[in-house]
């Protein structure tokens, strides 16, 4: 009997880092399923893996916000076999001040960062621990740890991945279990994120602060190998991430009131990775 090729299931597949990792994980030897909404998007790459490596590759088109179609993705996880890693990376940004939006936007948000995230963990965690291998990674943000004005949801549901990654790695410690979650917080990433949201990436912040998706990817994956919580790729956001944990909370907020009016006032749109 042949045996089965370990599964990763990446969301947010159809572009940017999720497309980085559904490529890596192509060429390390996974079988994957790639989930998103644009359906051809995930063909087009699926079709390009399978002709360049020879694990298979599987599309699941659902929009995770959607309970009904969430419930189909939760339910392949439970039931795959040779389930292995799970990536939670769909996610979008949003702009402006919390209440000068609809709050639709906001309600989607936090669907797809917090309860698809929770529902997903939860399937495939639960599998993956009756055989005592396997990982789940949960793409956070450096925003994370900066409550920058007009970053409200955005910021309280990377902060809640943190959170929910960090709590979960403690339980499966105190389980004895082998199997390692990884909340990754990447910096400004070059993918379709700022596009989506009609923002010139040149025009927001100088190049050297943008990474390429798949060295964060890359960073992921070697973490993911010396079983690392989180994940922040690159030493300048290390030492970005380094010291907005050790400002006093005062001194962080003046900082980010003071950051967010400069932007402002420059009539640049606010901005969030
Ligand atoms: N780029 C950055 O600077 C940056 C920095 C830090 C963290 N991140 C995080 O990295 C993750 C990936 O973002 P990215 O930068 O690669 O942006 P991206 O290129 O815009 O990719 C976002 C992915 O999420 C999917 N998605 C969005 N809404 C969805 C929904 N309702 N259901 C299912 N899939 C959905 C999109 O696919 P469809 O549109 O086809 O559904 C797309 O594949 C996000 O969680 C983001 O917060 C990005």
């Amino acid at each position: 009997m042949i045996d089965a090729k370990p599964l990763a299931v990446v969301t947010g597949a159809s572009s940017g880092i999720g497309a980085a990792y559904a490529r890596a994980l192509a060429a390390r030897g996974y079988d994957l399923v790639l989930v998103a909404r644009r359906q051809e998007r995930l063909q087009q790459l699926a079709d390009d893996l399978s002709s360049g490596f020879r694990g298979a590759c599987t599309v699941l088109r659902a929009d995770l916000t959607d309970p009904a179609e969430l419930l189909k993705v939760e339910e392949l996880l439970a039931g795959a076999p040779n389930l292995d890693l799970l990536v939670n990376n769909a996610g979008f940004g949003t702009l402006g001040r919390f209440c000068d939006g609809p709050v639709e936007s906001q309600d989607a948000m936090h669907r797809l960062h917090v309860l698809a995230i929770l529902r997903l963990t939860h399937a495939a965690v639960r599998n993956l621990m009756t055989r005592g291998q396997g990982a789940v990674v949960n793409v956070s943000s450096v925003a994370a740890f900066a409550p920058l004005p007009g970053s409200t949801s955005y910021y309280a549901t990377k902060a809640w991945i943190n959170c929910f990654t960090e709590g979960l790695y403690l339980e499966l410690k105190c389980a004895g279990s082998r199997v390692r979650v990884q909340a990754l917080c990447p910096g400004f990433t070059l993918t379709e994120f700022h596009d989506v949201l009609g923002l010139d990436c040149k025009a927001i912040l100088g190049a050297s602060w943008w990474m390429a998706a798949e060295d964060v990817v890359e960073a992921s994956l070697r973490g993911l190998e010396k079983g690392k919580l989180f994940v922040v790729p690159g030493l300048r956001y290390k030492l970005l991430v380094g010291l907005l944990r050790l400002l006093p909370r005062p001194v962080l907020h003046f900082a980010l009131t003071k950051g967010a009016a400069s932007l402002q006032r420059d009539r640049r749109p606010m901005m969030r990775a």
